[in-house]
């Protein structure tokens, strides 16, 4: 059984700085902590692009400091907030295809982990040019293993309009290499939404995650009046990072609010704090109202 990490969207914007009132910073210190504590038996975690808000050096130095402490290996992707140059000053290691894009490969007992880079640089859509799909097509055609994609931008629409535009446009070529090998791509994962999402895409099935910061809230009204000024509405629930486990029959992905904010209890306590029939539904959980 592999297991692995799915955070993305961490949107880092400095140390000690914030953004719509928390520290994305600290946020995901919280996440590698969590991980450590919680998941040290996974595979390795990987960051699905945004890492910074803004791409400057200050905002991937702290990106740095917060992942130090991560006890597994870390993939770093590259989202429509990051800045490739600046990435690859503060991360000398991270992937590159050859051709300067930040794509690469993990295999696992259950197949091989592709990481694409959808950013374009300088546009907040995501982009899948001919180089960057030779490289996938030849990752594909390299053998038969079962594949699992890692994109920022999904290359479909989600229902929510303000992000909509900005999905993955290139989708149609993408899937042109893809289709070929429908049947053993098991799973997409993707980030860009800041939402808990999942389905299936012509019939891979998907998922995104959380961000670990701000989130978008589930609003598909589309109120747009301008469609240059598109409305995106926003919340802070909780973050959320991914848990995946995966073998060659079956791809799990627990969505795992970190900061375990909420009371927690044994469903069935153990005999000797049971009363009456046994379970004690009826506890009382200190500071929680229902
Ligand atoms: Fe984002």
């Amino acid at each position: 059984m592999a297991k692995f990490i799915h955070l993305t969207d961490v949107h880092v914007v400095g140390e000690g700085k914030t953004m719509y009132g928390s520290d994305p910073a600290k946020r995901l210190a919280g996440a590698v902590e969590s991980i450590n504590a919680e998941q040290s038996d996974a595979e390795f975690a990987v960051i699905g692009g945004d890492l910074t808000h803004w791409g400057g050096p200050e905002e991937y130095e702290a990106v740095k400091k917060a992942v130090s402490g991560l006890t597994i290996p870390l993939v770093l992707m590259v989202g429509n907030h990051d800045a490739v140059p600046e990435l690859r000053r503060h991360f000398p290691d991270a992937f590159d295809d050859g051709n300067g894009f930040v794509q690469g490969v993990w295999r696992t007992d259950a197949g091989k982990c592709l990481f694409l880079q959808t950013l374009q640089e300088g546009v907040h859509s995501g982009h899948y040019c001919e180089k960057r799909q030779a490289w996938l097509k030849a990752q594909l055609d390299a053998d038969d293993e079962p594949v699992f994609l890692f994109m920022h931008h999904p290359p479909f629409e989600v229902g929510i309009a303000g992000m909509d535009g900005s999905r993955m446009l290139d989708s149609e070529a993408l899937w042109s290499i893809l289709e070929p090998h429908r049947a053993r791509i098991r799973h997409l994962f993707f980030g860009h939404i800041h939402r808990p999402i999942f389905g299936s895409w012509r019939g891979v099935p998907v998922s995104c995650m959380r961000s670990t910061n701000q989130q978008l809230a589930l609003d598909l009204r589309d109120e747009t009046e301008n469609p240059d000024i598109r409305r995106v509405p926003g919340n802070m629930e909780e973050p959320a990072y991914g848990v995946v486990l995966a073998d060659r029959d079956t791809v799990i992905v627990h969505m795992h609010e970190y900061r375990r904010r909420t009371p927690e209890f044994l469903f069935i306590p153990p005999p000797d704090q049971r009363e009456g029939r046994g379970y004690a539904h009826d506890m009382k959980l200190e500071g929680f109202e229902g």
